[in-house]
């Protein structure tokens, strides 16, 4: 059966890794939108740069829309220390052909959400998840329409990667993290306790770059670019492909481990602003709100990237 998915990211080399592979099985993922939200880079980078990739993956027909260009409450911190100033460096940037749709991401998201068939629709947010948050509180009739959000964000044995006790994702906009979690439509969660075991591995990035065709060098050209920070930081083989880990989850659930879990998220201390406290051990009564990802097969998921890949090379 066809996923049917809205995908919301903030690219990224990782979000654009994640489009990739989401746009790389139409057969098997119908992609309803794509919405850019603040995040890596401010907005108006971000929808750029979700355009460009769409473009890049041939799907010019597809939506785009720009979303909140700052959190629910706070003010925005951004990560060009990892992903560059324009958000994509490594990649030689272009000016994307792809429209920008006029209408505002948390406007399509309650119209779409609202129109669909219950519990039809899958959102994949990659980024902070102030527009998901925002249409839930607009209209909270929205959720009928959700069939689950399968989101990467948070982190539990990890350390935090922005700060000490979170991951960037919640960290930027922990109040919507606040209102995601407790929607009560289905969760999936890919935290940094499974991201972190998909380092791009060496080898296999140096076969991309021997490809020859557009979305392999330009892949190679992102990663390239991508692990400098991350291979420093963690004195690890390549960087973390956090996002890509949604829509392999999509598609091959079987590649990852998890287990139902209460996860709630730190929304007013200074220095634990965006903990995601996962119940793993069921310490507390509380009633599991998500499906937390703790383990993945690396080689599965790099074949399934790998073969997804190859696909624009047809
Ligand atoms: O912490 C990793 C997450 O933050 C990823 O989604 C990455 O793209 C950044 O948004
Ligand atoms: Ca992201």
């Amino acid at each position: 059966m066809k996923h049917r998915l809205i995908i919301d990211c903030d690219p990224g080399q990782d979000d654009a890794i994640m489009l990739l592979m989401a746009l790389a099985w139409p057969e098997k993922l119908e992609l309803l939108g794509v919405c850019a939200v603040a995040g890596n880079v401010p907005l108006a980078l971000t929808q750029r740069n979700t355009r460009m990739i769409c473009e890049l993956a041939g799907r010019a027909d597809l939506p785009v829309f720009a979303g909140c260009e700052a959190p629910l409450q706070r003010e925005l911190h951004t990560a060009e220390h990892v992903h560059g100033s324009s958000g994509l460096d490594g990649l030689a940037l272009w000016e994307p052909a792809l429209p920008l749709q006029e209408q505002h991401a948390v406007n399509f998201l309650i119209e779409t959400l609202l129109d669909a068939e219950p519990e039809s629709i899958t959102l994949v947010p990659t980024g902070p998840l102030t527009n998901i948050a925002m249409a839930l509180q607009k209209e909270p009739a929205i959720t009928r329409g959700i069939r689950n959000i399968v989101l990467m964000g948070g982190a539990m044995r990890e350390a935090g990667n922005i700060t000490p006790s979170a991951e960037f994702n919640i960290y930027v906009d922990p109040h919507a993290a606040q209102t995601v979690l407790t929607c009560g439509r289905p969760l999936v969660v890919a935290g940094l306790d499974v991201t972190h075991q998909v380092p791009v591995p060496r080898a296999w990035l140096q076969t991309l770059q021997n490809r020859g065709d557009a979305v392999a060098e330009a892949v190679a050209a992102m990663l390239t670019y991508y692990n400098r920070f991350d291979t420093e930081k963690y004195g690890s083989e390549g960087a973390p492909l956090h996002d890509p880990c949604t829509i392999a989850w999509l598609l091959e659930p079987q590649l990852f481990t998890g287990r139902d879990c209460h996860i709630a998220v730190e929304t007013e201390s200074a220095l634990t602003l965006g903990h995601t406290a996962v119940d793993f051990w069921q310490v507390t009564s509380q009633t599991a709100n998500a499906h937390w990802l703790h383990a993945v097969d690396a080689g599965g998921f790099f074949h399934l990237l790998d073969r997804s890949l190859k696909r624009y090379a047809i």
